[in-house]
């Protein structure tokens, strides 16, 4: 993956976590957070809808599940078998692969199977760094666990909006695109987490005939979901100032002593390509995969799960402050903000204001956009939260979601409520209320002044 990321001019978000991040501790906030694992709101108990208001729309944003590590234990030759399907690597034809059981793979006669064996190919010496030997798993695929994990996102979602609330409808319509707009960054794991979410929130049973939803999806060197520092170099210029600033340097000299353990047990101390990250991006994955975090040939070298968990809050630090903190040298966070989530917040105050605009009560389907899903990354729902959100959130979890509510008050006004980890997140100070149900207007105009006026002039250099 190391090699892939050098090569490869967009900056993907998780295998930028690679380069290290840090988080403050996720505090009073969210005391129970687990980066393994996010929380989805469920019915009846952590969801309940707004008194005497009719939803009007909902937007998610899903972080993909659990996924494979983004490198490797250097000499480990272990056989992993995380991706009970590995469909992913080498199937991408409609329609779209999905795990657990569904018949609706291009061809179920068919399978894939991973082969590295450096008899058949002459490379797999050199490159034994960056796959994984009798596995059938690719580095930075989605993992089984985290099929399953937006597999059940999407049942939770069909819990709330359509057995509790009735504002989808009960079976998958004719043409499901009226209803629902589903998107993803065009990167497989999100793609297969989509079409889990998917699953989950419409399982065949519900499904009549062969209607088929679409999948929207941004070139990637558009994408907006992403830090894009090739279709925005200042943004890039930012964050590389960020990187090189004394208050990043500081942040890596304290923690120093756990990024050399953790580079020792990984086998890359002594590689300066990688020795000066805090590896969230590898040891968390193996954590939460319950797999080796000690050396391959001395058993004894290991990273505790609690070691691992703070590389991983600590390896957040620079996607997740160069966005809020302001440093010397590395330009404004304000503007950092705006170039990297403005775009993305267009399409959603836009898609807000196309659901106000033909909302005629009750019509849901004739209504713009009524439920949206955005399967993405890590790092997409943290530039979100960078604007709206109180600045201490943690980072978000595999399986993480954002959700923006449109609801109707009972007197005919609208309110946002925007709902993070299964609750409504601590509001950003700026906005000066709290989330829970937020003028409409007010949230508009604030999300649009983060909004690019023109972007190949704001993103120059
Ligand atoms: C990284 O590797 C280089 C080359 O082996 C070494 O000189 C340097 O001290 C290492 N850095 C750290 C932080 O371990």
């Amino acid at each position: 993956m190391h090699i892939l990321t050098a090569s490869l001019a967009i900056l993907s978000v998780d295998s930028l976590a690679q380069q290290g991040v840090a988080t403050q501790s996720s505090g009073d906030y969210y005391p129970d957070h687990n980066a393994c694992q996010g929380i989805s709101p469920i019915a009846h108990k952590t969801y309940r809808p707004l008194k005497h208001a009719r939803l009007q729309k909902m937007s998610i944003m899903m972080r993909h599940g659990d996924r494979v590590p983004v490198s490797l234990l250097q000499g480990d030759s272990t056989s992993y078998l995380l991706c009970n399907n590995p469909l992913e690597t080498t199937s991408v034809s409609s329609p779209p692969g999905v795990y657990h059981g569904s018949t609706s793979y291009a061809s179920p006669s068919m399978r894939n199977k991973i082969v590295a064996s450096p008899e058949e190919n002459l490379y797999a010496a050199a490159g034994a760094a960056y796959y994984w030997p009798n596995s059938n798993c690719e580095i930075d695929q989605l993992t089984g666990r985290g099929a399953a994990q937006t597999r059940a996102i999407g049942e939770r979602l069909r819990e709330i909006y359509v057995d509790l609330l009735h504002f989808l409808p009960h079976d998958l319509l004719k043409h499901p695109d009226d209803v629902l707009y589903l998107r993803n960054t065009n990167v497989l794991r999100t793609k297969i987490s989509a079409a889990n979410a998917f699953e989950g929130l419409y399982p065949e049973r519900f499904r009549k005939g062969k209607q088929a939803v679409s999948l929207v999806t941004f070139p990637q060197s558009i994408e907006t979901l992403t830090l894009n520092p090739v279709a925005c170099p200042k943004l890039g210029a930012i964050y590389q100032g960020f990187v090189r600033s004394p208050v990043h340097a500081a942040h890596i000299k304290e923690n120093a002593v756990l990024m050399v353990k953790a580079n020792t047990v990984l086998g890359v101390a002594l590689d300066p390509r990688y020795n000066t990250t805090l590896q969230g991006g590898q040891v968390l994955p193996r954590l939460c995969n319950k797999l080796s975090l000690c050396h391959v040939t001395n058993p004894k070298n290991c990273i505790s799960p609690q070691e691992a968990q703070t590389l991983m809050e600590k390896s957040t630090f620079l996607y997740s402050r160069f966005l809020r903190v302001d440093v010397p040298g590395a330009g404004s966070s304000e503007i950092a903000k705006r170039l990297a989530a403005g775009p993305f917040l267009k399409n959603i105050a836009d898609s807000i204001r196309g659901t106000l605009a033909s909302d005629k009560k009750n019509g849901h389907h004739k209504v713009y956009r009524p439920f949206e899903l955005y399967s993405a990354h890590d790092q997409s729902l943290d530039q979100v939260l960078s604007v709206v959100a109180e600045p201490n959130t943690p980072w978000p979890a595999y399986a993480s979601t954002v959700i923006f509510e449109l609801w109707q008050k009972k007197k005919g006004k609208s309110v946002v409520r925007v709902l993070h980890e299964g609750r409504v997140v601590p509001a950003n100070k700026n906005l000066k209320c709290a989330l829970d149900a937020y003028p409409v207007e007010v949230f508009l105009q604030f999300i649009e002044s983060y909004v690019p006026k023109n972007t190949v002039a704001e993103c120059a250099l």
